[in-house]
C-alpha cells in the first residue's frame, strides 16, 4: 500500500508558524523531509517549556524515532547547519536519523557578500534579503556553477568546482567596490576611500580559492556520515505505506514565480515544488496544509495591501512578538487578506487551512478582513492580481466581524472559543474554499484546538 504525501506551506508572506503545525503532524509521520530554502527561514518550537531555534534543520529532528531530511531543493550554509546540529547535541538531542541530500546546494561565502553587495547597488529599490546569500547561491544552481554537498567528499572535485565558481564573482565584487569608491569620491568621503581600498586590496578568505576549500573539505568531513540518497529514502518509506511530512519554509507570496516578483524568495515554497525539492511525484502527495496567521505579516520590501500603521498594526506586533527569528527585524502587520489567502489555497490546492496565532487578535474591538482590491483607477479586484503595479496600489476593502475580548490560550474545543472568534474562522474558512483543521491559540505546542479532531493522518 502507498503512502501518503503531506506537504506544509505559508500561505501568506512566511512566519506564519508552520514549525509547530509540522512538529504536530510529525508524531504521526515516519519522515519529514525540508524541500526548499535555506536559513533564511527560522521556526522555534516549544517543547516541555523549551525553547528550540532552528533555521535549517527539519522541525521533526525532536522525535528520535523518526527519518529527518535536508532535499535537493535546499540551500545549505554547512557552518550554519554544523552550529545547530553542536547546539542541539550539547542539549541531548540524538541526531543519528538526520540525513543531507547529496545533490543539495551549498550556501559559499561569496554568496554570503554577493547578496548583501547586490542589496547595496539596489539602495531604495533593494528587497530586504536575509543577507544569508540565498539568492546568489539558487543563481549559481541555475547557472551551473554550483558546489553541492557531494562535492564536500572530494577534495579535487571541490576545489576545481570552487576555482570555475569563484573567479565571476571576484569580478563582480571587484567592480561593485571600484563602483562605491568613485560614488563616495564624489560625496567627497576621503577618509572612507582608504577603508574600502584597503579592503580592497586585502586578500580576503572569504574570496580565496585555497582557504575556502581547505574550509569547505573540512565541514565535508563532519557532514559526511549524514550525506544520503534523500529522495531514494523518501520512496521507501511512502512505497512501504508511511507517512512523509515535505516541509516547506517562507511562503506562497515569497514564491519566485507566483509571488509578489521581485520582492520574493529565490525559491518555490508553494506545495508543487515539493516534487522537486524532494524527489517525489505529485500523486505520491495526498494532502496540502496551508498555514495562515489570523492577521498577515510581511518582512522586507514588496506589496502589503493590508498593513497598518495604526494602534492595530502596534497591537498586532506587540501582542503577535513579531520580529523576525532571522533577522530581528520588526515585521509588518495587517489585516487578514482574504483575496491573497484564497489565490494561495487555489494555487498550492490545499486541503486543510491552519490558522495560527488566533489569541493575538483578543482584545480587538472589531476585526477586519480584506475581501476584494480597488486599484488607483477604481477597478475592483475579487482575486489576486498578477500586474505589479495594481498591487502596489492595492487599495483593500473590508468586511468587518465583531472582536473578542476574552484570553483564549486555554480553549482547547471549537466549542471553548468564543463565538466570535467561530464565526471569524468559518468566514475564512467559507471565503477561502477551504476547512481549518486546527487554529493556534498560543505559543506552546498543546495550545491549539484542532476542528474535527487531531487527524491522527487521515
Ligand atoms: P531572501 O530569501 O533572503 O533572498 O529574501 C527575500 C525576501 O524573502 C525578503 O523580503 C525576506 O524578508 C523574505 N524572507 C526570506 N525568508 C523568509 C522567512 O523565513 N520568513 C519571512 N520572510 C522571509
Amino acid at each position: 500500500m502507498p503512502g501518503t504525501g503531506i506537504v506544509i506551506v505559508g500561505a501568506q508572506w512566511g512566519d506564519e508558524g508552520k514549525g509547530k503545525v509540522v512538529d504536530l503532524l510529525a508524531e504521526n509521520a515516519e519522515a519529514i523531509v525540508r524541500f526548499q530554502g535555506g536559513n533564511n527561514a527560522g521556526h522555534t518550537i516549544v517543547r516541555d517549556g523549551e525553547e528550540f531555534k532552528f533555521h535549517l534543520i527539519p522541525s521533526g529532528i525532536l522525535y528520535p524515532d523518526k527519518l529527518c531530511m535536508i532535499g535537493n531543493g535546499v540551500v545549505l550554509d554547512p557552518r550554519i547547519l554544523l552550529g545547530e546540529i553542536d547546539g542541539l547535541k550539547r542539549r541531548g538531542v540524538d541526531l543519528g536519523n538526520l540525513r543531507i541530500s547529496a545533490n543539495a546546494h551549498l550556501i559559499m561565502p561569496y554568496h554570503v557578500l554577493l547578496d548583501t553587495a547586490g542589496e547595496i547597488k539596489l539602495g531604495k529599490l533593494s528587497i530586504g534579503t536575509t543577507r544569508r546569500g540565498i539568492g546568489p547561491c539558487y543563481a549559481d544552481k541555475a547557472l551551473r556553477l554550483g558546489i553541492r554537498v557531494q562535492d564536500l567528499l572530494d577534495e579535487k572535485i571541490l576545489r576545481k568546482k570552487i576555482m570555475a565558481a569563484l573567479e565571476p564573482k571576484q569580478q563582480a565584487l571587484r567592480e561593485l567596490l571600484v563602483q562605491r569608491r568613485k560614488l563616495r569620491k564624489e560625496a567627497g568621503e576621503g577618509a572612507r576611500e582608504g577603508a574600502d581600498q584597503s579592503v580592497a586590496e586585502a586578500p580576503d578568505p572569504r574570496l580565496d580559492l585555497h582557504s575556502i576549500t581547505e574550509e569547505f573539505a573540512g565541514y565535508g568531513h563532519r557532514l559526511e556520515p549524514h550525506i544520503a540518497d534523500t529522495a531514494r529514502l523518501c520512496w521507501e518509506q511512502l512505497d512501504a505505506g508511511k507517512t512523509v511530512l515535505f516541509e516547506g519554509a517562507q511562503a506562497t507570496l515569497l514564491d519566485l514565480d507566483h509571488g509578489t516578483y521581485p520582492f520574493v524568495t529565490s525559491s518555490n515554497p508553494i506545495a508543487g515544488a515539493a516534487c522537486v525539492g524532494a524527489g517525489i511525484g505529485p500523486t505520491d502527495i495526498g494532502q496540502v496544509w496551508g498555514v495562515a496567521k489570523a492577521y498577515a505579516t510581511r518582512v522586507g520590501a514588496g506589496p502589503f495591501p493590508t498593513e497598518l500603521d495604526d494602534e492595530v498594526g502596534r497591537h498586532l506586533l506587540e501582542r503577535g512578538h513579531e520580529y523576525g527569528t532571522t533577522t530581528g527585524r520588526e515585521r509588518r502587520c495587517g489585516w487578514m487578506d482574504l483575496v491573497a489567502l484564497r489565490y494561495a489555497v487555489r494555487l498550492n490546492r490545499m486541503t486543510a487551512l491552519t490558522i495560527t496565532k488566533l489569541d493575538v487578535l483578543s482584545g480587538l474591538e472589531t476585526l477586519r478582513v480584506a475581501v476584494r482590491y480597488r486599484s488607483r483607477e477604481g477597478a475592483i479586484f475579487d482575486t489576486f492580481p498578477y500586474h505589479q503595479s495594481i498591487l502596489h496600489s492595492a487599495e483593500p476593502e473590508y468586511e468587518e466581524l465583531p472582536g473578542f475580548e476574552a484570553d483564549i490560550t486555554a480553549c482547547r474545543s471549537e466549542e471553548d472559543l468564543p463565538a466570535q472568534a467561530r464565526a471569524y474562522l468559518d468566514y475564512i474558512a467559507e471565503f477561502a474554499g477551504v476547512p481549518i483543521r486546527l487554529v493556534g491559540v498560543g505559543p506552546g505546542r498543546e495550545e491549539v484546538v484542532w476542528i474535527g479532531g487531531n487527524p491522527g493522518v487521515v
